[in-house]
């Protein structure tokens, strides 16, 4: 799965620097995408992507500092970053560091002036997807999923004794390319239920992702699709 997704991301992002000399890139979190990010930074792929023409954004931060191994940003610096030729000035990172309503507030300023026309369109944008149906940190039973007047919102996740900023479905759906990377057994039935449902429910919020001028791309290994009838 890995493999497959880097060498469809590297074309994607070859395809957007071509077209207008610029590409928008997303980066989602958590563990499942950290052996693809490395893959996009190491040979053949690192050196076919210009990296000078590629600003990066991410699709949601846990609220520690940057070298804390949970943060998000921390992993793409690791697997990614520390590898490739981006110009640190076109690395948004959500600033972990801080409170999380003024970091989502700094966020949300950030895409408002590198997206000026009012709606965030990423050449690409990964996602990944939790057993409980959430993307980015979008999870069910919080106000962040109905939150459609900023790009960016902050939220706290009690049951993970976790604070989160995270981009909101406003800006998701704006993406042009959305790549849900899962793999896994235990994410094989929510995988099922999204597959299952042709109706957006917030219950399921990684079933609201529906671009509105772009598509979707799953890749999974094989324990996650397990479930998924042919
Ligand atoms: C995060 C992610 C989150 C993640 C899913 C899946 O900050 O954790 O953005 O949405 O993609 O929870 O995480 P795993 O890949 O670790 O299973």
């Amino acid at each position: 799965m890995e493999l497959a997704a880097a060498q469809e991301i590297t074309q994607i992002m070859r395809a957007a620097v071509k077209e207008r000399g610029v590409c928008h890139l997303g980066l989602s979190g958590g563990e499942t995408p950290r052996r693809v990010y490395r893959l996009l930074g190491s040979h053949p792929l690192r050196g076919q992507i210009g990296w000078e023409s590629v600003h990066m954004f991410f699709s949601d931060e846990r609220m520690v500092p940057p070298d804390d191994t949970r943060s998000n940003y921390g992993m793409v610096k690791h697997e990614l970053l520390s590898a490739v030729r981006i110009p640190p000035a076109n690395v948004h990172r959500i600033k972990g560091e801080l409170e999380p309503g003024i970091a989502a507030k700094h966020y949300d300023m950030e895409l408002k002036k590198m997206f000026p026309n009012g709606k965030t369109e990423f050449d690409l944008l990964t996602l990944g997807l939790g057993e409980d149906g959430h993307t980015a940190s979008l999870f069910p039973g919080t106000a962040a999923v109905s939150e459609d007047s900023v790009f960016a919102t902050s939220l706290s996740l009690p049951h993970l004794d976790s604070r989160r900023v995270t981009l909101t479905f406003r800006s998701i759906n704006s993406a042009h390319r959305i790549l849900f990377l899962v793999s896994g057994r235990q994410k094989s039935e929510i995988v099922r239920q999204i597959f299952e449902t042709d109706q957006p429910s917030l219950a399921l919020p990684a079933s609201c992702v529906r671009p509105t001028d772009g598509f979707i791309s799953w890749f999974f290994d094989q324990e996650a699709a397990s479930s998924i009838k042919p």
